[in-house]
């Protein structure tokens, strides 16, 4: 199955092939507009607080208004998952954008917003978080608002393609030299039992799981150091490992022709993922940490 039946639209449930916008969108036309995709565990949303409170700064910031409270739009989306019955693990999309109007650059006047959410199972990929996955470098040709969690993804997707076409999951973007992210995920350098990551600028969006994993290391007492580090770095590193929602924290393995940590996974970014599966309440994968209850973690 691919996207469950039932869809969000307009504050209104609906299946799926009723559905149509018209092509005059300024989501489409435009990219103009915001989204956000969460986790979804056995039926229940994780880091759920964490995904509307991003939307909501993100819907400000590129000053579209939306008839909800943050807490309506939780309601709703909680109702979306009881609509589908949904009791797997998956994902929701959801979008919103500044509506439907003829185009021109300028906003539309009294124009509501297109607001739609969807759900679609997603297996965790537990192979590649137990291996880990090789990755490229780029130089980060995004614009300067990259906080924004923005529809417009092409220099992303090119990215990613990027890393595709030279037989990797991720390319890791650098400005100058100055690593910020990847194509669609939060990139992490562990060195000397530290964790490197780039500071919470406009550069870089604010991941979710980036929040968890702060969290994570605090509670065992590993540094976490908002600090960007540079390309010329990674060849020194002792782990690295990368973060989403889709990804969990998956492992770095290889950057370019540098082969991280002997190709295999580190101690610390084992105990992030042991750490994740206790808090998420989700089945632990790795057999060489010990295993973390969701109460040794609270
Ligand atoms: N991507 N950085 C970028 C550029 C991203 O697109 C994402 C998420 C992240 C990680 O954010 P979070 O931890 O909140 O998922 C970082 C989503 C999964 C996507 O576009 O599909």
């Amino acid at each position: 199955m691919s996207v469950y039946p039932i869809v969000l639209t307009q504050g209104t449930f609906k299946h799926r092939d009723s559905l149509n916008f018209p092509f005059e969108e300024r989501g489409l036309q435009f990219g103009d507009g915001v989204y956000e995709v969460i986790r979804v565990y056995q039926g229940k949303y994780y880091l759920f607080n964490e995904h509307i409170d991003r939307l909501y700064r993100s819907l400000e910031e590129i000053k579209i208004a939306i008839p909800y409270t943050k807490e309506d739009f939780a309601e709703l989306l909680l109702e979306l998952l009881k609509k589908n019955d949904m009791d797997t693990d998956g994902k929701v999309y959801l979008q919103v954008t500044r509506g439907s109007a003829p185009r021109d650059h300028y906003f539309p006047e009294n124009v509501d917003a297109n607001i739609y959410a969807y759900a679609e199972p997603a297996a965790r990929n537990i192979e590649m978080m137990k291996t880990g996955v090789h990755t490229i470098t780029l130089p980060d040709i995004r614009w300067s608002y990259c906080h924004i969690k923005s529809l417009n993804l092409l220099p992303n997707v090119m990215a990613k393609q990027e890393a595709k076409i030279n037989g990797s999951f991720e390319a890791i973007q650098h400005k100058d030299g100055l690593v910020t992210e990847c194509s669609s995920s939060n990139v992490y350098l562990v060195k000397n039992g530290k964790i490197y990551t780039h500071p919470k600028t406009n550069g870089i969006l604010h991941g979710c799981v980036r929040i968890a994993v702060e969290k994570f290391a605090a509670g065992l007492n590993i540094p976490f150091i908002e600090e960007a580090f540079r390309v010329d770095d990674i060849a020194g590193a002792d782990e690295m490992f990368l973060t989403s929602s889709t990804t969990e924290i998956t492992p770095i393995i290889k950057v370019d022709q540098d082969v991280i940590h002997d190709g295999k996974p580190g101690q610390i970014t084992r105990k992030l993922q042991a750490a994740y599966a206790a808090d998420a309440n989700i089945a632990q994968f790795s057999e060489d940490v010990p295993v973390l209850t969701s109460k040794s973690n609270e």
